[in-house]
């Protein structure tokens, strides 16, 4: 456990380090495609330039999740924070001291804590370190670790009425069906029982409007699914970003956007000592992007071991903000 301490206070920041595994994008590059069709894990749009493409993303007119999300966040965060209880212990996925979490944050009766979670031990300095500054009188808890394995979260000083986890943005859409039971399955063992989760889902609407936020007119997110490639030529890739098209067609019978990049002629990519061959319009799968039922995502929570207790949505039911129990005794 190694103590971090930018406010000069031992106790209040921790940052424990799970050491975790970081994966070989050229290894998976090369894997992905190999299948058929051919397919590139979307954890690597996140570099610094796809970090700040995503950002922008969320301002754009088409893209509706964010700006919902947060909207209803504002309607309803003080019947959240009811829900949740006084002195929870708050976790968070992916270290985003966002506007999200703060307005959480703000809205919560004297939380216990709060546990960070990021696979990348510098994001996570700088968000504990940025949390602290902000909320003065609460202790935060880093653990450096990949969350889609399983892991043990360290408790906070203060006693805590219960461990309830947030994970907003939708990125629950990213997984398949399969990886979103076992992420959900997991977050339950890890809150335990009595514990909870909220959590933003994008529900199903018209496949126009989600078309729309996926295809943007000034080309944004064409730019944040190319840097891929961009990405793949800095470890030994070649290729010609010029010869590739983005294009995400909304695919009905598995209510998902599939974000693909078209070859656009005849080609041949290498990796490393590997040789790619693409035919003129076929493409590469970057994201999943699900877009949800409630009711099919109830069935999904309670498969994995949650109840719904709640949820909370805008007026077109485009997105939904839900809170997740485990049945049982609080600790
Ligand atoms: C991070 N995630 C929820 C975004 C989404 O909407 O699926 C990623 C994204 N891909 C293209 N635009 C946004």
């Amino acid at each position: 456990m190694i103590a971090f301490d930018p406010l000069g206070n031992r106790e209040r920041v921790r940052v424990v380090d799970l050491h975790p595994k970081l994966g070989d994008l050229q290894a998976e590059a090369i894997a992905g495609l190999r299948r058929l069709p051919k397919s590139l894990p979307c954890k690597y749009f996140y570099d610094s330039l796809g970090a700040r493409l995503f950002e922008a993303i969320t301002e754009l007119p088409e893209y509706y999740p964010t700006r919902t999300e947060l909207g209803i966040l504002d309607a309803s965060v003080d019947e959240m924070a009811e829900a949740i209880g006084a002195h929870a212990t708050l976790v968070e996925f992916g270290s985003g001291v966002g506007l999200k979490t703060q307005k959480l944050l703000d809205a919560l009766i004297d939380p216990s804590g709060c546990v960070l979670i990021d696979i990348s031990r510098a994001a996570l300095e700088a968000s504990s370190a940025q949390l602290a500054d902000r909320y003065q009188d609460m202790q935060i808890l880093g653990v450096c670790a990949d969350y889609t394995q399983p892991l043990k979260l360290p408790r906070p000083h203060r006693p805590s009425s219960r461990t309830v986890a947030f994970f907003p943005g939708s990125t629950i859409g990213n997984f398949t069906h399969g990886e979103a039971h076992d992420f959900l399955a997991r977050v339950a063992e890890l809150v335990g029982p009595g514990g909870g989760l909220l959590i933003g889902i994008d529900r199903q609407k018209d496949p126009k409007v989600i078309e729309a936020a996926y295809n943007d007119s000034i080309g944004v997110t064409a730019a944040f699914n190319l840097n891929i490639l961009s990405r793949l030529n800095r470890v030994g890739a070649d290729f010609d970003l010029a010869a590739f098209r983005h294009h995400a067609p909304y695919v009905e019978s598995e209510a998902r956007i599939e974000m693909r990049l078209l070859s656009e002629i005849n080609q041949t990519v290498h990796i490393g000592n590997a040789v790619v061959t693409f035919r003129e319009g076929e493409f590469i799968v970057t994201e999943h992007s699900h877009k949800y039922d409630l009711g099919k995502f109830e069935a999904l929570a309670q498969a994995a071991g949650f109840r719904l207790t709640g949820h909370w949505s805008d007026d077109h039911d485009w997105f939904s903000v839900c809170f997740l129990e485990v049945e049982g005794e609080r600790p």
